[in-house]
């Protein structure tokens, strides 16, 4: 017989139709993995707001796509070319998953900064080779194959299996919880490196991070990585503000309704402003404050993605006599084959507790559920898991 794992499989999906409708879970067929893919069978997901901006429209995206871009899973069967070209990729073994294949011939990727590469084949929603790999099945009119459905970051991981690029498939160390791995995959990996790579935030500094959700409550660890003396926690819910202090914040603050109070507070706990704040949100409002709330020669790192279109302001001449600086974090700095391993590394030293993020277990049909716990600020991650075999 056949190994299942390079056949065509039916698989069970979140896919969105279009921006605005529910995502409905659907079985959809897979193809078997092609050259440079890997056939992988997801182990766990987590509920990104990325997620939810496609959702909800915010950022346009053709569809039909499976969602999920945070996730880890069991590598299954390698494509052709596969083995010879990662070493490090065995069947059995559990890889977290990137949302950004670095092209390896752009600007940025020859500049060696591979987060910012500009022909990422994540961005197509396609494997590198521009197919789909999974379709809805064909219908009653004879034809071989459904139309096809794409997978989000050419990763698509709200589904129990996947064919993913080979360069996302980054093997973590054993014993790495899959849960843990695959919150590597997106919102530790975006905080952590937003404040250990992006602003290199220095030992003994101060820090504040508006919004603490999974990305924001990543950069606080990473902040306290980075050893910094005091860090502040801003969020609207009283409960972020809890998980916030067990993660290594010093300080919690409420935001209310009026930014000028929040502004104030904060000025207030940090002697005049402290010298790294992050925005974890992505609201015109809180980037205002982040930058407003700068003391002179601080930075404010925005981390927060906003809807498309959506603009900021701030008043050039105190920021430019004060020597302040805007720092863009996209996906926290990552060269993902090498941090990887390295975030893995520091939760299984005790020292990147990233389970403490996880505040729900799912299955694919909770994903709409969770959406809506995360637009009302509840809860921090919902992970998907998904049965064995
Ligand atoms: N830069 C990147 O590479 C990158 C990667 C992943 C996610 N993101 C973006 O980061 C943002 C956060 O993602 P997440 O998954 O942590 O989201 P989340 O929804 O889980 O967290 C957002 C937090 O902000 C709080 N909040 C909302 N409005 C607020 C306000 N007015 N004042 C104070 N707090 C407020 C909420 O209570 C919640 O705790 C999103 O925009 C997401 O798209 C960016
Ligand atoms: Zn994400
Ligand atoms: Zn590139």
């Amino acid at each position: 017989m056949a190994d299942p794992a390079l056949s065509t499989t039916r698989i069970r999906a979140g896919v969105l139709d279009r921006p605005g409708v529910p995502v409905r879970i659907e079985t959809l067929e897979l193809d078997p993995p092609g050259p440079g893919e890997v056939r992988v069978r997801m182990a766990a997901a987590g509920v990104c707001h990325s997620d939810l901006h496609v959702r909800d429209g915010e950022w346009e995206r053709e569809g039909p796509i499976v969602l999920g871009h945070e996730g880890s899973a069991f590598v299954e069967a390698l494509g052709d070319g596969v083995a010879g070209a990662f070493p490090g990729l065995r069947v059995g073994g559990l890889v977290a998953l990137s949302w950004l294949i670095p092209c390896g011939a752009c600007r940025a990727c020859r500049g060696g900064r591979v987060w910012s590469c500009s022909a990422s084949p994540s961005y197509t929603h396609r494997m590198p080779s521009g197919r789909a790999a999974t379709h809805r099945p064909a219908g009653g009119g004879g034809e071989a194959r459904g139309g096809d459905v794409l997978t989000y970051c050419a990763i698509g991981t709200f589904a129990d299996r996947q064919n993913v690029p080979a360069a996302a498939a980054i093997p973590v160390p054993d014993g790495t919880p899959a849960e843990v791995a695959a919150l590597i995959g997106c919102c530790v990996t975006t905080g952590v490196g937003a404040a250990t790579k992006t602003a290199e935030v220095q030992s003994g500094s101060s820090v504040e991070v508006i919004g603490l959700g999974g990305v924001g409550l990543s950069c606080v660890i990473g902040a306290a990585l980075a050893g910094a003396r005091q860090i502040v926690a801003v969020d609207r819910v009283a409960a972020k503000l809890d998980l916030a202090r067990a993660v290594g914040a010093t300080d919690g603050l409420i935001a209310g309704p009026d930014p000028a109070e929040t502004l104030a507070a904060i000025r207030d706990l940090t002697d005049g402003g402290p010298d790294t704040c992050f925005e974890a949100i992505g609201l015109t409002a809180t980037i205002e404050l982040a930058i407003a709330c700068l003391p002179t020669g601080g930075t404010a790192v925005l981390v927060g993605m906003t809807p498309f279109g959506v603009r900021a302001s701030f008043e050039p001449f105190p920021f430019v006599d004060g020597g302040r600086r805007i720092l863009g974090s996209n996906y926290g700095s990552a060269d993902p084959a090498a941090d990887f391993p390295r975030y893995a590394a520091l939760h299984l030293a005790g020292r990147l507790p990233a389970e403490r993020l996880i505040t729900s277990r799912i299955g694919l049909e909770g994903i709409e559920d969770a959406f809506a716990a995360m637009r009302r600020g509840e809860g921090v991650r919902a992970i998907v898991e998904f049965e064995a075999g």
